[in-house]
C-alpha cells in the first residue's frame, strides 16, 4: 500500500462519542481530512461546527467508508460488527476500538471476512503504547530482567464516574466489566507474555459496594502460558482512585518491572541492586499514537503497526476472554482452544 506521503489521507469515524472525539482530534492534528457517521445528529453537527472546514458528515455508514482510505470504528461494542464488516467489504483498513467485539461469534465474523479479503485490521488496544510498557516490552525481549517468572497486570476504575454510554454498557451484561475494563488488562499481560495461554481460571465476586454501577465490580484471572509461566489480572470497577488503568508488574529471574499506564515513570529492580530505580517515562492519551501509527501504516511509510494487534492476534485475546467467562460461571479451569480449533467450532 503505497501512496505519497504529502497527500492528506481521509480517516472515516464510525460514531463521534467520547472515544469517537479522541480519534476526530487525532486525525486533526495528523492533517487528515474527516468524514464522520454518527446517528445523533445533534453530535454530528456539534464535531462539524468544532472542526469546521475539516469534517464532512456522512449520512450512512456506507457513505462514510467510501470517502475514506482508513476506517476507525468507534460505535458501542454490540455495534461493531456492522461497521467492520462494511469496512472491510470496500477493502478499506479499519481499527477497530476494544474490545473488537462483546462475544467471540461477531470476533470471528471479522476475522473471517478480514482475513478472505486481505484487508488490514487493527484491534484498538492502544494501552500498549503507554511508554513505560513499550519499554518494559523491549527490556523482556532482550531478557534484561532474566527469565520471566509472573506477570501481574490490573484495570481500576470507578464505573460511576462514566456518565457517557450508560445504555450500551448495561447490555453488556453481568460480565461487561471483562469487556470494557478487564480486556485492557487482560491484553497486556497476553502481550507482555509474548506466548499462547493454555489455561484459565476465573473469579468473579458477588460483594457489591458500588449500587450506581448495576454490573460485576471485582475480577480475578489466572492465565497459565505454554511455558508453565502464571498470569495474574486483576480488575475493579468500583475504586475511587484519582487516575483509572492499568498497572504492570513483571517478575524475572534477574529483576523485575513495574509501571502504571497514569504514572510518568518505569521502575526496574534489578537483582543484587540496594533498591528500585526509577526512570522518567511520557504519559498521555495512546488514542494519538495508536492513530498516528496506523496512519503511517496506510501511507506506506511502515510495513506493518506492531505493536499493535492485528485481527488474528486480537481474536486470540477474544477467545481467552471467551474462556474466563465460561471459567467464571462454572468455577473450573477452561482450556484455551487455538485459533484452529476455534474456527473449526464456528
Ligand atoms: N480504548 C479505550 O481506552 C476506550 C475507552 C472507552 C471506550 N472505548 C470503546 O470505544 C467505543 C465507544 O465508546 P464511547 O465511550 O465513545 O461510547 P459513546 O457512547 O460515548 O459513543 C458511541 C457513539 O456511537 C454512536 N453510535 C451508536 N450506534 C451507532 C452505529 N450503529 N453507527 C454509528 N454510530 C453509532 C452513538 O450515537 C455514540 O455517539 C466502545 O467500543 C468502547 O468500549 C475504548
Amino acid at each position: 500500500m503505497s501512496r505519497n506521503s504529502e497527500t492528506p489521507i481521509t480517516a472515516a469515524i464510525i460514531g463521534a462519542g467520547v472515544v469517537g472525539g479522541y480519534h476526530i482530534k487525532a486525525q486533526a492534528e495528523l492533517g487528515s481530512n474527516i468524514v464522520i457517521f454518527e446517528p445523533d445528529s445533534r453530535r454530528s453537527q456539534a464535531v462539524a461546527d468544532q472542526y469546521s472546514g475539516q469534517v464532512v458528515v456522512a449520512r450512512t455508514i456506507e457513505e462514510a467508508i467510501e470517502q475514506a482510505d482508513t476506517v476507525h470504528i468507534c460505535t458501542p461494542p454490540m455495534c461493531h460488527v456492522e461497521g467492520a464488516l462494511a469496512s472491510i467489504e470496500q477493502e478499506k483498513p479499519t481499527i477497530i476500538e476494544k474490545p473488537i467485539t462483546h462475544n467471540l461469534d461477531e470476533a470471528i465474523e471479522i476475522y473471517k471476512a478480514a482475513t478472505k479479503a486481505d484487508v488490514p485490521v487493527m484491534g484498538g488496544m492502544h494501552f500498549r503504547l503507554t511508554p513505560a510498557f513499550l519499554k518494559m516490552s523491549e527490556g523482556l525481549q532482550e531478557e534484561e530482567i532474566g527469565t520471566v517468572t509472573s506477570i501481574e497486570s490490573n484495570y481500576v476504575h470507578d464505573m460511576r464516574r462514566l456518565k457517557a454510554g450508560v445504555e450500551w454498557r448495561q447490555r453488556l451484561g453481568q460480565c461487561g466489566f471483562i469487556y470494557e475494563g478487564a480486556a485492557h488488562a487482560i491484553d497486556l499481560n497476553i502481550w507482555l507474555a509474548g506466548q499462547p495461554v493454555d489455561e484459565v481460571q476465573a473469579t468473579i465476586g458477588s460483594k457489591k459496594v458500588c449500587p450506581e454501577y448495576g454490573w460485576s465490580e471485582d475480577l480475578n484471572f489466572t492465565l497459565v502460558y505454554e511455558d508453565g509461566t502464571v498470569g495474574r489480572v486483576w480488575s475493579n470497577a468500583a475504586a475511587p482512585l484519582p487516575q483509572h488503568g492499568s498497572r504492570v508488574t513483571v517478575y524475572g529471574s534477574n529483576g523485575a518491572y513495574d509501571a502504571h499506564n497514569k504514572y510518568p515513570f518505569l521502575r526496574t529492580y534489578r537483582d543484587g541492586d540496594s533498591d528500585w530505580s526509577t526512570e522518567p517515562a511520557e504519559v498521555g492519551q495512546t488514542i494519538r499514537p495508536m492513530a498516528a501509527l496506523f496512519h503511517e501504516y496506510v501511507k506506506g511509510e511502515r510495513d506493518d503497526f506492531g505493536p499493535m494487534p492485528n485481527i488474528e492476534e486480537a481474536l486470540k485475546v477474544m477467545i481467552v476472554i471467551g474462556a474466563l467467562e465460561r471459567a467464571a460461571k462454572s468455577g473450573r479451569v477452561e482450556r484455551i482452544p487455538t485459533l484452529a480449533e476455534t474456527l473449526a467450532a464456528h
